[in-house]
């Protein structure tokens, strides 16, 4: 069991100001609860954690990012369901006047299932729970709806409304039919998109988990809705083994169970091959960044929890001392019922011509009109009989017809019946979406804090940032023993000879060698390079190694390709450790 502790949250948010990871927003001003900055070193951090991302998507999936404004018109927001219904359950404290989820008090006050409970239900359920702002008894309050979206207007004095996004997702549904033709009309494909979001979150008290501006990263993969079960790479996952948390588990008060995707998907528990591909890649993906697997499960929504979109839905949860298990990332299976509900709202189709291997003969009755008698004997009503007439079931007589409220009886001399066999080369069809949503502020918050550690060093108390190098802002340090001797002028050339290859190196001459060890070590540096009176003679640097302190001697020119390759993850620093030492 892991054990609850507040400390690892203020450590890692009093040394993210300090060293400047991430800061409160507008402090001069007074910061404002649900937006941050990120710092220098910070918006680095997130940086490769979005670029590891875009690695896994874009480069190993092959689905291309794109990229919509974070403002769109009301419409694309009654389609998708959020202007009628994404709203949180809010109530006001009678004692301290603060705005609360009602949820999230009733979760606190263990009341089960508060988020599907009815308004009344809920404040009923709630009046002896604690205000978590005051801490007074809550007593009688009203429990309303409130909707979590930002709304504008569009252009000076307009009465357009427009919304910014509460999800990068509905650009990539209202842009289907380009990306259609950009995939040259083949299913399946996907477009992918980091951005920012916006939600007008009620009392955002959690640092950077619950934020009214944050980064997401979503793919949406669209797919032929026979063919959610033929993942065309899912060998690649299908032994990939996972605890997952399923929803009868949950029921049941039981643990997650280890099991492969296939075993998950064979079982019914999964509920197809795409969902399962993508719960593997995100559980390869958040270990990739530096998530501890034991701090990571995937916990299928309930029935009565899925959104009114999804099929199956399975949420990547991060455990924290401080929030418990939180949601990072959600796969989710959203069926057809976004490209129906913007072919519906906008008149555009959004539908796939999906071409049979070989055409299917059809036999089908064609009525053909004729059409001189027809014009000339009903005149404007003409073109209305001709249509209706394609519908109509003749008899020997003729046919009957109804155009408006009129019936009308077609004799049969005025129309010819054909009996023909067409080919039908395929069929159109509505594709379903799996969407894998990530929570980039969410991820970057549980990499800082698995990385948090304190240890002992040359008898003092380290701070030690253990980030994986692949996410570590600054990838190596380059310190020259003395400033001076020429020390420095080599040290000087090691950092632009790293810089030259992409590599971010920091150089530094400030201060007793071990400061500039903690220094580096604090911010998570994985590496550290020092040139000695030694490199003078034999061209060589000590190379560190910031978690385990150890040292080895490296050649000069070997420098870069062996720092390229550490933060790749293609070496370790061990197998280093175990040719040269110091
Ligand atoms: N398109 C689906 C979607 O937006 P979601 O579960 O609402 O699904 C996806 O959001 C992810 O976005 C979450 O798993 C979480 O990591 C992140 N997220 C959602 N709301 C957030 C907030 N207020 N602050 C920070 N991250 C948030």
């Amino acid at each position: 069991m892991i054990q609850c502790s507040d400390d690892v949250f203020e450590n890692v948010m009093d040394l993210a100001r300090r060293r400047g990871f991430i800061w409160p927003t507008s402090e001069c001003y007074g910061a404002v609860a649900g937006f941050i900055d990120y710092g220098p070193l910070g918006a680095m951090m997130k940086r490769r954690v979005e670029n590891i991302w875009r690695d896994f998507y874009i480069v190993r999936e092959g689905y291309y990012e794109i990229e919509c404004p974070t403002i769109a018109q009301e419409a694309v927001f009654i389609a998708s369901g959020h202007v009628k219904g994404f709203s949180d359950k809010m109530c006001q404290c009678p004692h301290c006047r603060e705005y609360l989820r009602a949820d999230h008090v009733a979760e606190a006050g263990n009341i089960r299932n508060a988020s599907v409970m009815k308004n009344e239900d809920l404040a009923a359920a709630i009046t002896s729970c604690r205000c978590p702002a005051c801490d007074d008894i809550l007593g009688n309050v009203e429990v309303f709806n409130f909707n979590l979206m930002f709304s504008t207007t569009i252009g000076p004095g307009s009465q357009r409304t427009g919304y910014l996004r509460p999800e990068t997702a509905q650009g990539m549904f209202v842009d289907f039919s380009r990306l259609l033709r950009f995939y040259r009309d083949k299913l399946p494909f996907g477009a992918v998109q980091i951005g920012k979001s916006y939600r007008n979150e009620i009392s955002p008290r959690q640092g950077m988990i619950r934020l009214r501006e944050f980064t997401q990263a979503e793919a949406e993969i669209f797919v032929h809705p026979n063919e959610k079960n033929h993942h065309p790479s899912f060998i690649r996952y299908a032994d990939y083994r996972m605890p997952l948390l399923t929803f009868t588990r949950q029921q049941n008060c039981e643990d997650p169970v280890e099991m492969s995707m296939r075993e998950a998907v064979d079982k019914g528990i999964i509920a197809n091959e795409y969902v399962a591909y993508y719960v593997a890649l995100t559980h390869e993906l958040l270990v990739t960044i530096g998530i501890k697997p034991e701090r990571l499960r995937f916990r299928q929504h309930l029935p009565d929890e899925r959104a009114h979109y999804a099929t199956d839905c399975w949420d990547a949860e991060v455990f924290s001392p401080r929030f418990g298990w939180v949601e990072t990332v959600g796969i989710a299976d959203r069926t057809d019922y976004d490209l129906h509900a913007h072919a519906a709202q906008s008149g555009t189709p959004m539908t796939v011509f999906i071409q049979y291997d070989e055409p299917k003969k059809i036999s089908r009755r064609r009525i053909i009109p004729n059409m001189s008698v027809l014009g000339k004997q009903y005149r404007t009503k003409a073109k209305a009989i001709f249509a209706a007439l394609e519908a109509a079931i003749p008899t020997p007589e003729g046919a009957d017809i109804e155009i408006g409220d009129e019936k009308i009886h077609i004799p049969a001399h005025l129309f010819e019946v054909r009996d023909e066999v067409i080919d039908i080369r395929g069929e159109d069809i509505v594709p379903h979406v799996i969407e894998p949503s990530y929570g980039i502020d969410r991820m970057c918050y549980a990499v800082l804090e698995q990385a948090y550690d304190e240890d002992i060093a040359d008898g003092e108390k380290r701070t030690v940032m253990r980030l994986s190098p692949n996410v570590a802002p600054v990838q190596v340090a380059v310190f020259p023993l003395m400033a001076r001797d020429g020390l420095d002028i080599i040290a000087d050339d090691i950092t632009r000879t790293f810089h030259k290859k992409g590599i971010l190196a920091e150089y530094d001459d400030n201060g007793a060698i071990g400061r500039r060890y903690r220094r580096q070590d604090e911010i998570g540096t994985p590496f550290a390079i020092t040139v000695d009176y030694t490199s003078k003679e034999n061209n060589t640097v000590t190379l560190r190694d910031r978690d385990s302190m150890e040292q080895v001697r490296i050649l000069i020119p070997e420098l870069t390709e062996t720092i390229g390759a550490l933060v790749e993850g293609c070496i370790t620093f061990a197998s280093l450790h175990r040719n040269k030492t110091v």
